[in-house]
């Protein structure tokens, strides 16, 4: 199987884009609803319970994980492909740094881009990092959104008061003279009619339903010792720490499909 980490409910956007572009493997998708939104906490929480994720993810027959969550793959990505490295494991984690860094270096030619993400994300300079590794001449403009995750939660992603947020959130950006603009964050491609018009016509959107389902599909190309692992009957199962009934419901909207979630226990799971 491959597995799918989220902090929530916003990586089944991701999924679904995946599910359509790959159908026929099988996916198991764990979302931390207890805990999140893991945007305003601190790194050490998101790493910890990023771990026990993955943990979860490879206990349950996944033979890959990826980390659809931005916050996560910011946050504990590194450290966790290390250490699964170093006990020689061949347990594969992804995350979704890498795929958005190449796209946003092949598709900016004034060499200006921009990132949306939560408060986590900005703190790490994770995007930062790996977009200056991909072209040392980018220089990268981050923007932290914090109330645009509650707000698409809340049901209120067609809101006047969404249209007032983003316009704030950009701003500081299009001063920057951006050409490129990195949606990093699971929630925002959900947002993006909004953002666009907030940008207007010229600027590159990139959104991980964008970059995620070719950055897949290569990765699966390009290591086929893990590609052949994988079982190929077009599954999707679904747990979450939090209350089925929310994720359910809110899932739903996210995957387009509806979803069916079991509900486990990570760790102590302190929320
Ligand atoms: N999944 C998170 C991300 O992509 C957004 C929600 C959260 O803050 O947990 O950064």
């Amino acid at each position: 199987m491959i597995g799918f980490f989220d902090s929530g409910f916003g990586g089944l956007h991701v999924l679904r884009g995946i599910t359509k572009r790959l159908p026929g493997y099988d996916y198991i998708y764990l979302g931390d609803s207890a805990r999140a939104p893991y945007g305003p906490r601190s790194s050490e929480e998101v790493y910890a319970y990023t771990k026990q994720g993955v943990e979860f993810l490879f206990a349950h027959g996944a033979e890959l994980v990826v980390l659809a969550c931005n916050t996560a793959s910011s946050e504990a990505l590194r450290k966790i492909q290390q250490e699964y490295l170093r006990e020689g494991s061949p347990k594969k984690v992804l995350g979704v740094l890498i795929p958005f860094a190449e796209a946003a270096a092949a598709r900016t030619k004034n060499k200006r881009v921009g990132v949306m993400a939560t408060e986590g994300t900005v703190r790490s300079d994770a995007f930062k990092r790996e977009i200056t590794k991909a072209d040392s001449t980018i220089q990268v403009s981050q923007q932290a959104c914090p109330l645009l995750v509650p707000l698409v939660e809340a049901g209120e992603q067609d809101s006047a008061r969404a249209d007032e947020l983003i316009r704030g959130y950009v701003a500081p950006l299009l001063e920057k003279n951006i050409d490129t603009l990195v949606l990093g964050c699971t929630h925002y491609g959900i947002l993006e009619g909004k953002i666009r018009a907030a940008v207007g016509p010229d600027i590159k959107i990139i959104s991980e339903e964008d970059v995620m389902p070719d950055g897949l599909a290569s990765y699966l190309n390009r290591h086929p010792e893990v590609e052949q692992r994988v079982e190929k009957k077009g599954t999707v199962r679904f747990y979450c720490t939090g209350d089925t009934k929310a994720f359910n419901t809110l899932g739903t909207v996210f995957f387009e499909k509806a979803v069916e979630a079991e509900q486990v226990t990570l760790g102590a799971q302190a929320v």
